[in-house]
């Protein structure tokens, strides 16, 4: 299946998605807040934030969803607002929300789904087919969508997502609530379709996730966007090298952190938790034989540690 391009891939910096300024409020308080960005044809973009920070807001205004509050949007060139079929018909979509339908068999909603899109018959069998390989539902393909379990819930929608071999692949965490193994498949298809060129923009709480998988990232937090670049970019600026973590239940630990104080460029503490960054990986293995009888964590600092500085560790509920 993936011998054969599954979008069509063009190499340019052809802009397939352009926001300035945008804005949307559902009632007197703006949830987006007048935010600027581009996805160009053949990147991966993503889009990371709190919960509530206004990811699928942006998204359904670029899926013309919903309306779009103020500001400039355009998608394929085309101004959002008026009439969306032709902006609908070249974007897939893997809405944060599962919504299949119950009462067709998985090849049925496929084929359903693909009649909305003008594919003649032949071509959306043919067409549904390889994306039940794709996304190893062959053997599924005559179950009830009541059977399958989660995973398999979530691969379905990203082949019904394909099927019209859409210019942009639109994805609202679609790896949220799986299992290990099953966020895991959904990793492989998503990075097989990112070889194969296919333009993505994706919203994740899984900071591995984007890191591995998007050329850039653009954190929101309350309507805005925050921060914006490579995902290693990101981590350099923002953060630095390394990350020693110290557990400190135990006060016999104040000397160690003390040590942590000293010798880190930046020290943190949630909890129990104390985090000690540093921009040069030297320093952080210097301290290191000096921690060595305290339960100290190091490791090398990551887009996690990014979002966490930049949004704060507070919980958003
Ligand atoms: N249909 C809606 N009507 C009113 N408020 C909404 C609606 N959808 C989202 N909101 C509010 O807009 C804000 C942003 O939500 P959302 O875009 O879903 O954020 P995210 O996807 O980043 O979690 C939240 O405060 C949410 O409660
Ligand atoms: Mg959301």
């Amino acid at each position: 299946m993936m011998g054969r391009p599954i979008l069509s891939r063009v190499d340019s910096e052809e802009v397939l998605v352009r926001a300035r300024g945008l804005v949307k409020a559902y009632s007197t308080e703006p949830v987006v807040k007048g935010i600027d960005f581009d996805v160009r044809r053949g990147e991966c973009v993503g889009f990371l934030g709190p919960n509530g920070a206004g990811k699928t807001t942006t998204i359904n205004m670029i899926c013309c969803f919903v309306s779009v509050g103020g500001g400039e949007l355009e998608v394929f060139g085309q101004r959002v607002n008026g009439d969306a079929r032709d902006i609908k018909r070249r974007l897939g979509v893997v809405s944060q929300e599962n919504n299949l339908d119950p009462d067709l068999t998985v090849l049925k909603n496929l084929l359903v789904y693909g009649r909305y899109f003008g594919l003649p018959r032949e071509h959306r069998l043919r067409r549904a087919e390889e994306l039940l390989e794709f996304v190893q539902l062959e053997e599924k393909r005559d179950s009830h969508i009541r059977t399958l379990s989660g995973g398999m819930r979530r691969r379905l929608t990203l082949a019904r997502a394909l099927i019209s071999n859409p210019e942009l692949l639109i994805l609202d965490e679609p790896s949220t609530g799986l299992d290990p193994q099953a966020r895991h498949v959904v990793w492989q298809k998503l990075r097989a379709l990112k070889r194969a060129g296919v333009t993505m923009l994706l919203t994740t709480h899984y900071m591995e996730e984007a890191a591995q998988l998007c050329d850039r990232v653009l954190i929101m937090d309350e309507g805005r966007i925050i921060a914006r670049g490579t995902p290693q970019g990101l981590i350099e600026e923002h953060i630095g090298a390394e990350v020693v973590e110290l557990y400190s239940t135990d006060p016999s630990h104040s000397d160690a952190m003390a040590l942590l104080q000293g010798a880190a460029d930046h020290v943190e503490r949630a909890g129990d938790e104390v985090f000690g960054f540093f921009r040069r990986s030297e320093s952080a293995r210097a301290l290191l034989p000096v921690l060595a009888e305290h339960h100290v964590v190091h490791r090398r600092a990551t887009l996690e540690d990014v979002f966490l500085r930049l949004t704060g560790r507070e919980l958003r509920e």
